[in-house]
């Protein structure tokens, strides 16, 4: 297994793995018995595609690898199937603790897309959304989905690169207040400081956590753009 450096974006650390990685472990059951609990096990057993098994293993083996990675440093070792990546109803990701309640220290957010799943780990108290999007044209139904005209300046409309990354920007801000695409992406809007500007949903959600700044910060990994959003609990 290849381990790559974790990216550093704001205080968060991302950490990848490839579907490639995710395959390969999948194809040898032992070795993955490294990495998963039981529980964890069942879960990708009833997954229903072998592409959604994929994508979730390869952002569970990212997650298990960053988050291994800080508890290390804290010296608080824990192997891989030692560490506990479970989901909230609406499928918000944690990390869970002895109890099996959300470990607040260790905030996560995954994505998958392209060729990887990815996850991203806060500092302590942080709330954390990411999200991870292949760079590629897509059709105008889409764009009108995701944001107003007013966004939409020309040099945005006219570049793939310049759409993708609005969008993981808004689906990062999503993510962070954990309502995914059950409010409407055109309530957030990314400023060009790197805050964001909410309205609808997502701004009523943000106002019962407290309405603490939200940053975010881009890059882009391969054929990807990468966001996340981070704001302290
Ligand atoms: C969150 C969401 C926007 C991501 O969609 P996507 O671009 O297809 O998928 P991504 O690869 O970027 O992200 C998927 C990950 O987001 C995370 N996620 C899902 N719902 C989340 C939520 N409500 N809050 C925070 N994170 C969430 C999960 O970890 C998921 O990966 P997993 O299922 O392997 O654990 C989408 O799954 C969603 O909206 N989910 C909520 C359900 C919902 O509201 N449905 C209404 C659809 S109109």
């Amino acid at each position: 297994m290849i381990e790559n450096a974790p990216l550093r974006l704001g205080a968060a650390e991302v950490e990848l793995c490839s579907i490639g990685e995710a395959e390969v472990l999948m194809s040898f059951p032992e070795s993955l018995k490294g990495w998963l609990s039981a529980g964890e096990e069942r879960t990708l057993a009833g997954l229903k595609t072998p592409k959604r098994k994929r994508d979730w293993l390869a952002a569970r083996v990212a997650a298990k690898r960053v988050v291994g990675r800080r508890l290390q440093a804290l010296g608080r070792p824990l192997a891989p199937a030692d560490i506990h990546i479970d989901s909230h109803d609406t499928r918000e990701p944690f990390v869970s603790d002895e109890d099996g309640d959300p470990d607040e220290s260790l905030p996560i957010s995954l994505a998958h897309a392209g060729d990887f799943g990815a996850c991203a780990l806060g500092a302590p108290g942080d709330r954390v959304g990411m999200d991870l999007e292949r760079i590629e044209p897509r059709d105008p139904s889409w764009r009108e989905l995701m944001a107003d005209d007013s966004e939409l300046e020309p040099d945005v409309l006219q570049s793939s690169e310049a759409l993708t990354r609005l969008w993981t920007a808004k689906e990062a801000v999503l993510k962070l207040l954990g309502v995914g695409l059950s409010v409407d992406l055109r309530g957030v809007m990314p400023r060009a400081d790197g805050g964001v500007q909410l309205a609808g949903g997502a701004l009523d959600r943000w106002n019962s956590y407290g309405a603490k700044p939200i940053a975010l910060h881009y890059t882009r990994y391969q054929d990807c753009c990468l966001t996340v959003a981070l704001s302290r609990r």
